[in-house]
């Protein structure tokens, strides 16, 4: 009853609003509750007026990705899809899903083409994060809600999302605890990554694209995390592998040319980089757990499974079924014309030869 009553006065209130600038409804208006039931036909014009009320099955998704190629982010997308279709109800058919090819201007024009295509919601993984402010401007010019992930976009923007009321979101997991897990793994060991007992632990540390946070506060509080387990810490070399495991490798090859026995923990940004390392650590005949230490983050299946075997000292699940469906879940809740927090953290796990089988068993 009251429902109706709403409508009635949301379409009145469209009519007027519609006479008055001849420019149509505009949907940044009220964030209120919004049915989710389906639409009954003589409901189309109150359904218009509500800016919401898209039936999911029939609703139109835009997803970008920043670039196919790489490992975690391939997870991710294969879960956000088949989470979609398979337990949130939408079409196959109605979800796109692009390659950013890691070329912002690429993704741009992408993101324009599901304003022209009239998608009723996106997800994007930006390929800079620093462009998150044109590109929501843009979703929120073209009254599309925007919902953010892996690469998180600065504070002034996610703040301004609050303050304004624009329709955009974020989800991702606090970079700076994955960090500081691999610190504390390396910690926990035997001699605290202080393979030859001179009181300093002497590292390489291989970075991933280092515009991405992900990359800049796994740098930052690995070390910390080490620091404040009261080891001192000497940083033979800091490259960037851009989350690439053929530049894992290269890079811990030549640092073991240049620095051999000195090295004593090869900490990397994520587990692909880290699978190249240890290729490299492997060809050089130096032993995971004995002469060097190694750490990762995602918990890809190959890297828990080095765990198991011995051949990794640690890495850090990067939860992205977590983070896929909440992501699905944050935009049903646009569809629905529901407000949202700007910021949604999933928390990462610690991943040991304590718990590696078992991590082992949930990401098979
Ligand atoms: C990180 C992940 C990396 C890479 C990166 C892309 O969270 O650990 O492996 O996928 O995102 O932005």
């Amino acid at each position: 009853m009251k429902m109706k009553l709403r409508r009635v006065l949301a379409v009145l209130m469209c009519m007027v609003f519609v006479l008055a600038m001849a420019v149509g409804c505009s949907s940044s208006s009220e964030p209120e509750e919004k049915e989710t039931e389906t639409t009954e036909a003589g409901d189309a014009a109150a359904d218009a007026a509500d800016a919401a009320g898209v039936d999911i099955k029939d609703a139109k998704v835009g997803i970008s990705i920043y670039q196919f190629s790489d490992n975690f982010m391939t997870l991710y997308r294969t879960e956000l899809v088949r989470y979609m279709v398979d337990e949130l109800g939408f079409t196959e058919a109605n979800i796109t899903v692009q390659d950013g090819k890691n070329d912002q201007a690429e993704q741009t024009n992408q993101i324009n083409n599901f304003i022209t295509s009239g998608v009723d919601v996106m997800i994007l993984n930006l390929v800079q994060s620093s462009s998150a402010p044109q590109v929501t401007d843009m979703c929120k010019e073209a009254n599309i809600p925007v919902v953010y992930i892996n690469r998180q976009p600065d504070e002034t923007e996610s703040d301004r999302w609050t303050s304004e009321g624009i329709n955009a979101t974020y989800i991702g997991a606090d970079a700076k605890q994955s960090g500081t897990f691999q610190g504390e793994e390396i910690a926990e060991t035997e001699n605290k990554g202080d393979i030859n007992g001179d009181g300093t632990v002497s590292y390489i540390m291989i970075q991933g694209d280092p515009e991405n946070i992900d990359a800049q506060y796994r740098t930052e509080y690995s070390i910390k995390a080490l620091e404040d387990a009261g080891m001192k810490t000497e940083e033979l070399l800091l490259q960037r592998g851009d989350w690439d495991q053929a530049k894992g490798q290269q890079i811990t090859q030549d640092a073991l040319t240049q620095f051999g026995d000195k090295i004593e923990v090869v900490f990397c940004n994520n587990d692909a980089m880290a699978l190249g390392a240890l290729q490299a650590i492997q060809a050089a005949d130096r032993k995971i757990g004995e002469d060097i230490y190694l750490v990762g983050v995602d918990a890809l299946t190959d890297a828990v499974q080095n765990i198991v075997d011995g051949k990794f000292t640690g890495t850090v699940f990067n939860d992205y079924f977590g983070q896929a469906q909440g992501a699905a879940d944050l935009a049903v809740k646009f569809l629905n014309g529901e407000k949202v927090d700007a910021i949604n953290m999933v928390d990462y796990v610690k991943v040991t030869p304590d718990n590696a089988e078992e991590i082992l068993e949930k990401i098979k």
